[in-house]
């Protein structure tokens, strides 16, 4: 089937900002070459335009034909540099297309070719012709990670700002080792490669600390029943994860979620208001960006009781107190260099209440976010928003990925002056 004849395919609708973007996959020889095959499929559904190259390592552990069909493209493999449906040779040409180059799994013989600038295949042929950044996923047996030789070359290769990296995790590997050396998840890959797409590999958050806070505290009434509401914490996950595609180090305040806190973000968990307080003033005076992305349960039960009360027990009608407002407590703490910023998840018409909280709560910028659209707002895959800053700027965000939501939160943050 040709591109153009595809049907409409509904991860577009997730993802618009992705369709047609050029991603380059090469897969080296290992057994985690399985795992990328659901890297170049999710890429697909996405709309990206993929084309891949499998070393000749690789074809031991999945085929051309797989790739192929995955990406709706023939996959290239050694030893061909020249194609009759190409004008240059195939490396250049690859090169020059790519707009972000995966290496996944990246091997320790490509890793320690990459590292000294050695080509003598298609694939590090490709890295050599191209300038895009390049997203490395490593995967080996552990003793294989920790060679000093192999770290020497990871941490040379890392030096230079063209090479950004996924992964290695810990856990069981296929030679029944538990360690690390374990290939980055799918999913995890995929975050870094829309994050890339979207920065082109600026890392501007590098040295700055972000402290983000999510999800939606509880207040419990007794051991087994609160007050709550719908977040999951997507949003503040996705913000944790451009900050760190960008360089922060970041802390995630979270209250109860239900995803993993990505890798290399510090996190702190907390149940109630009073706690998700206590964890923000702490981790605050050394935050250079703050981020309140979490839904504030705004009330509390007046009283808390130690044992599950029967059911005959329960009041008719339940005394509640105010919990502090803790972004507006920060806003009376911050200094000239933090930048604060709230979200307001509004409905109905969102501006004019989100310029109040972003005036009461001395903020430099608030997202306002419309809980009542489709495809928008509490659990959702995807968002929208209208930024606001301090010195009057709007900017719309059309519907798009959390990720790309979160990406242009910091972008628009990074515009904001004194
Ligand atoms: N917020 C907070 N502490 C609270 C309530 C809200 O820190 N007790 C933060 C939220 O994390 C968000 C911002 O304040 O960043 C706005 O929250 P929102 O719930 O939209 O507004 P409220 O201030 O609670 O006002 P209202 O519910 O009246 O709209």
């Amino acid at each position: 089937m040709k591109h153009e004849q595809r049907p409409n395919r509904t991860a577009n609708i997730q993802n618009p900002k992705l369709e047609g973007r050029r991603v380059l996959v090469g897969v080296g020889g290992g057994i985690a070459a399985y795992k990328v095959c659901e890297v170049v499929s999710n890429l697909f559904k996405s709309g990206v335009d993929i084309r891949a190259i499998l070393t000749q390592a690789a074809q031991e552990f999945i085929t051309p034909l797989t790739i192929t069909t995955l990406s709706r493209h023939p996959a290239y493999t050694d030893p061909v540099f020249w194609q009759p449906s190409h004008t240059r040779p195939v490396h250049i040409e690859l090169g020059e297309w790519a707009e972000v180059f995966v290496i996944a799994p990246l091997t320790a013989n490509t890793l320690g070719k990459l590292a000294h600038g050695l080509a003598d295949n298609l694939l590090t042929n490709t890295v050599l012709a191209s300038c895009c950044p390049v997203l490395l996923a490593p995967a080996m047996n552990t003793e294989m990670w920790e060679q000093v030789s192999v770290q020497r070359n990871w941490q040379q290769l890392l030096s230079d700002p063209r090479y950004h990296s996924v992964g290695p995790d810990a856990g069981l590997l296929a030679c029944d080792r538990v360690g690390s050396g374990r290939m980055a998840e799918p999913e995890e890959i995929l975050a870094s490669v829309r994050s890339l797409l979207h920065t082109n590999g600026k890392r501007d958050l590098v040295g700055k600390r972000v402290l983000i806070s999510t999800g939606g505290t509880q207040e419990y009434l007794d051991p087994v029943r609160f007050i709550g509401n719908p977040s999951t914490g997507k949003m503040g996950l996705a913000l944790a994860q451009a900050a760190l595609h960008r360089g922060a180090t970041v802390t995630l305040v979270h209250a109860p979620i239900s995803w993993e806190v990505p890798l290399g973000v510090r996190a702190i968990s907390v149940v109630n208001a009073a706690q998700m307080q206590q964890a923000m003033l702490e981790c605050f005076p050394d935050a250079d960006v703050i981020v309140m992305a979490a839904a504030v349960a705004d009330v509390k039960p007046a009283e808390y009781a130690q044992e599950k009360l029967p059911k005959k027990l329960l009041p008719n009608s339940l005394p509640l107190e105010p919990v502090p407002d803790i972004l507006a407590e920060l806003g009376q703490r911050k200094q000239p260099h933090q930048r604060l910023i709230g979200f307001a998840a509004q409905s109905g018409y969102i501006v004019k209440p989100a310029l109040e909280k972003l005036r009461n709560k001395k903020l430099d910028a608030i997202a306002a976010n419309p809980i009542d659209k489709p495809n928008s707002g509490f659990g959702s895959d995807t968002n929208q928003a209208i930024f606001l800053d301090k010195q009057g700027r709007q900017l719309e965000i059309e519907p798009c990925s959390k990720l790309e939501l979160a990406h242009h939160l910091f972008d628009f943050v990074s515009n904001i002056s004194g």
